[in-house]
């Protein structure tokens, strides 16, 4: 990672709903210039998180996900990159192959077949997603693409440099949040699943559902860190129901596109909200027109 050639290598590896690849040019202006704990509970593909690695702006980090296998993976990344680049490189793009690897139990793999699962059903599957059924088998189905790069040497060992020392947690938002003692130079980033923005668009993508209960213990919990002073940023939907949530936290408005969504007539220009927890000046608190 120290030299340029790291920093180019240093992205996420895997193709995840909700990546923050348009957001992040704002959201790096506001993270403090040199952060002693780096948190980010909504891990997905990591955006914030590696593009900070590689600006070395963090001392150390703590990342959680819901999603196990993600965080397995992750896992297998910072301790085997080796192993997982070994199994990789011997899957090929093929329908056989796909449904082959599909239907192995992950719980059975040794971790590095068990990141490499993931990262080849990312790269292979449908559109990037992540669904799995009722009985918890991932079943996206094969993505038809020419020549997906299935396996990155580079950008994995370098994802693998980025992970070294960083706390992994699976769970719930609020179980990696837990007893940690944050304070003004720490930084926590929150990219929850998004309120949705009409009754039918909801994102299936994702390991959990987010209901509108786990949105307003989300609140909650910026709002603590805001009264603790601890600098952090969460993004979501720009929608009524999101403006509500977090009134009186300094709000802007930022249009996006997102790159990954199961309907695909819904991939239009969708505005985002990105909170902060730092004060604002009476009547400053909201900033970009009401959706
Ligand atoms: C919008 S995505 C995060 C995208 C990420 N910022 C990126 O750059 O790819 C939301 C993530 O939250 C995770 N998630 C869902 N419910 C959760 C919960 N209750 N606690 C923690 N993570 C959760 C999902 O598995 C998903 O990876």
């Amino acid at each position: 990672m120290s030299d340029s050639a790291g920093i180019v290598a240093l992205r996420p590896f895997l193709k995840w709903a909700g990546g923050k690849r348009q957001l992040l040019p704002r959201i790096l202006t506001l993270v403090p210039p040199r952060v002693r704990t780096y948190v980010e509970p909504f891990l997905g593909g990591g955006a914030l998180f590696f593009a900070l690695a590689a600006r070395r702006r963090f001392e150390r980090a703590v990342l959680g996900d819901f999603n196990g296998e993600l965080i397995s993976c992750y896992e297998a990344v910072r301790d085997d990159v080796e192993g997982v680049i070994a199994k990789l490189a011997g899957l090929r793009n093929t329908p056989d192959v796909y449904y082959e690897i599909r239907r192995q139990n992950p719980e059975r793999l040794k971790p590095a077949a068990r990141a490499a699962r993931l990262i080849y059903l990312n790269r292979c599957g449908y559109n990037g997603l992540y669904r799995v059924n009722r009985g918890g088998l991932f079943n996206v189905p094969f993505g038809r693409y020419a020549r997906p790069k299935i396996c990155d040497p580079e950008r994995l060992r370098a994802a693998s440099q980025a992970l070294a020392g960083v706390e992994l947690v699976q769970g719930d938002f609020a179980r990696v949040m837990a007893r940690r003692r944050l304070g003004a130079g720490d930084f926590v980033y929150l990219d929850p699943p998004y309120v949705p923005i009409s009754k039918t668009a909801s994102f299936t993508g994702y390991a959990g559902a987010f209901s509108m209960d786990d949105q307003e213990r989300l609140a909650e919990l910026l709002r603590r860190l805001a009264a603790k002073r601890v600098p952090a940023v969460l993004s979501n939907s720009d929608c009524a129901d999101t403006r509500r949530l977090y009134d009186g936290l300094a709000m802007e408005s930022l249009p996006a596109r997102r790159a990954i969504n199961s309907v695909a007539a819904r991939r239009g220009p969708v505005a985002e909200l990105l909170v902060q927890t730092r004060a604002v000046p009476p009547g400053a608190a909201c900033y970009g027109a009401a959706p």
